[in-house]
């Protein structure tokens, strides 16, 4: 029989000679090559629609976020990206911009962005920027001289394919109700293309004007005092405009037709040498591409083009019939083993355009919540590459559950509802897969407090706030020592204290094992291990015996239990442990 010792908390190990330190290593004495804070950023994202209301309109804004600047200094994350600000009608909540100077009239003024910013400085956070570039708004000014004439001087900003040579060939779009990338526009009987929603025109990058006016667009946000930029689905920007027909299907593998062509090298390349390369900024691209290679192409230092990548084969891992910890320990695995020596990447396991994290990855019943967050923030950041971290993943706010379509508020959701519909699919089984992975699950407003809309506003919010906002808000959690928000306070603090964790490399450890994803970081002489149960059962793990001698640098239950060589992990336990 196994001896059952359960060790509560803080110095007690199994293993002979084990010591327990107080204190975390805070550096490592071996030196560390190419190093630069935006590989040592922790990234906050806030979708600012929902994040914190000021005037009562029901819609957060940046007044919003400039009075809770101190919280988000209090979570020791580095930088904020910013969902879309600009001037906007909105299709697309921000993402379909018609004025890229301009401020949002929901979200305030220029003057509340240029204190926003002064606020993040003075508390040393970084800001990056979203540039939705792939496309405009069909209100765009541009768009509204395009299509005014075919011989008006911006007609060649967007992408048009006259009528009288009968229908363009298929393309896919992403937002649209019948699936069609090509909208018929009968002011000069052309067709024009639309990757996204019909009010959202794919602007025209073989177009050189085209090309300088968002470098000019970019150094006047980059003038400001920007810290960065993330390219929104840029990785689609160049196209083939002879419009080659595609293979029957091809939607269903888009990505292979629409990522990466010819062209959008020389477009970021330009890019850099007229925007990053003259300031301190950091630039990721949305998507990295169709495979290791067209990622290394976008990131490599010596390319000179973005310096870290944003793929999506992790996020895209958990599905409404849920996923295997395989999968993902390979994914993560491989990903990381590609970018080992070169290149960079972003860590991220959710954001505006995904459900939210903890029902996703993780397990949302209120008996396992909390723990399941917290190992999912554990993983996050103790992983090599950039973490980005969703708003309200560090309370664990969870999806909220709509049954109807009018509940919905998301274009995506609504025209793909529509689409689904024209296409004869099961609409009780789409909607219970709408329920489980749609994007308004992740842009419900942050909970904030115990009063009415958990304190979001006092007017009624642009999307409901989540019924459990009782039981998941910032004010009880931080009064909570054992709270989320208090664990992912904790994380940030040991991940900013410890390079090896930034920089150090990954090993994956036990491969096979069914439920416990571990891994360690080496740096120097310095050796972390990372022990995670993805499962609601206790799980155990061998520990070798080079393992032995170990401190407790951070855990979400106050105990871990050692039995002879082993540890056991309780459901969703993390640990991280330093080993001597
Ligand atoms: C990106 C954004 C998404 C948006 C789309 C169109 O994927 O992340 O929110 O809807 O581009 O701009």
């Amino acid at each position: 029989m196994k001896r059952s010792s359960i060790r509560l908390a803080i110095c007690l190990s199994f293993f002979v000679g084990t010591s327990c330190k107080q204190n975390p290593p805070e550096s490592t004495n071996a030196p560390i090559e190419n190093t630069t804070w935006w590989k040592e950023a922790i990234v906050y994202q806030i979708y600012p629609r929902s994040f914190k209301d000021s005037d009562g309109d029901g819609v957060g804004d940046l007044k919003g976020i400039i009075e809770k600047l101190d919280y988000i200094k209090s979570l020791g994350v580095t930088a904020v990206w910013l969902n879309p600000i600009y001037t906007s009608p909105n299709a697309d909540n921000g993402y379909d911009v018609s004025d890229y100077r301009g401020i949002m009239a929901e979200f305030g003024t220029m003057e509340d962005f240029d204190n926003l910013l002064e606020g993040m400085h003075q508390r040393d956070i970084k800001l990056v920027m979203d540039i939705v570039v792939n496309h405009s708004s069909d209100e765009h000014q541009w768009f509204k001289q395009s299509r005014s004439s075919r011989d008006n001087p911006y007609r060649n900003y967007y992408h048009w394919w006259p009528a009288e040579k009968g229908k363009p060939p298929y393309r896919y779009s992403l937002f649209d109700a019948k699936g069609d990338a090509w909208q018929y526009d009968s002011i000069t009987d052309a067709y024009y293309l639309h990757y996204f929603a019909k009010q959202q025109p794919d602007l025209n990058w073989s177009n050189p004007k085209v090309r300088q006016e968002v470098y000019d667009i970019m150094k006047f946000w980059a003038d400001k005092g920007v810290d960065g930029f993330r390219l929104d689905a840029f990785q689609f920007a160049a196209k083939d405009t002879t419009y080659p027909k595609f293979p029957d299907g091809f939607e269903k593998d888009f990505i292979q037709y629409y990522a990466m062509q010819d062209g959008l090298h020389s477009y970021l390349k330009e890019m850099n040498q007229e925007v990053f390369s003259k300031y301190d900024v950091m630039s990721v691209s949305e998507g990295a591409g169709r495979n290791f290679g067209d990622a290394h192409n976008l990131v490599d230092a010596d390319r000179k083009e973005l310096n870290m990548a944003y793929a999506f084969e992790g996020v895209d891992i958990p599905k409404y019939e849920g996923y295997e910890l395989s999968t993902m320990k390979k994914v993560f695995s491989k990903w990381d083993k590609e970018f080992a020596e070169e290149g960079w990447l972003s860590i991220f396991l959710a954001n505006h355009d995904q459900a939210r994290m903890v029902s996703r990855w993780g397990n949302d019943d209120p008996k396992f919540r909390s723990a399941s967050t917290k190992l999912l923030n554990t993983f996050m950041l103790s992983m090599r590459g950039t973490p980005y971290c969703y708003f309200g993943d560090e309370l664990g706010m969870t999806n909220i559950d709509f049954d109807s379509i009018s509940q919905y508020q998301d274009i995506a959701a609504i025209n793909g509802y529509l689409k689904a519909l024209s296409d004869g699919e099961d609409m009780e089984l789409f909607l219970k897969k709408l329920n489980f992975s749609s994007r308004d699950n992740g842009r419900t407003p942050m909970q904030w407090n115990e009063t009415k809309h958990a304190g979001f506003t006092t007017g009624t919010p642009w999307l409901p706030v989540n019924e459990n906002y009782m039981a998941i808000n910032v004010e009880d959690e931080d009064s909570n020592p054992e709270s989320v928000l208090n664990h992912f306070r904790k994380m940030t603090e040991i991940r900013k204290r410890n390079p090896i964790l930034v920089y150090g490399s990954y090993a994956l450890v036990a491969p096979e094992h069914p439920t416990i994803y571990a891994f360690t970081r080496t740096l120097g002489d310095k050796l972390m291990l990372v022990l995670l149960n993805f499962s609601k059962e206790i799980s155990e793990i061998n520990l070798d015996s080079k393992w032995e001698n170990h401190s407790i640098l951070i855990n979400n239950y106050s105990g871990l239990d050692y039995f002879d060589k082993s540890i056991k992990l309780k459901p969703y336990q993390a640990v991280i442990l330093n080993i001597d």
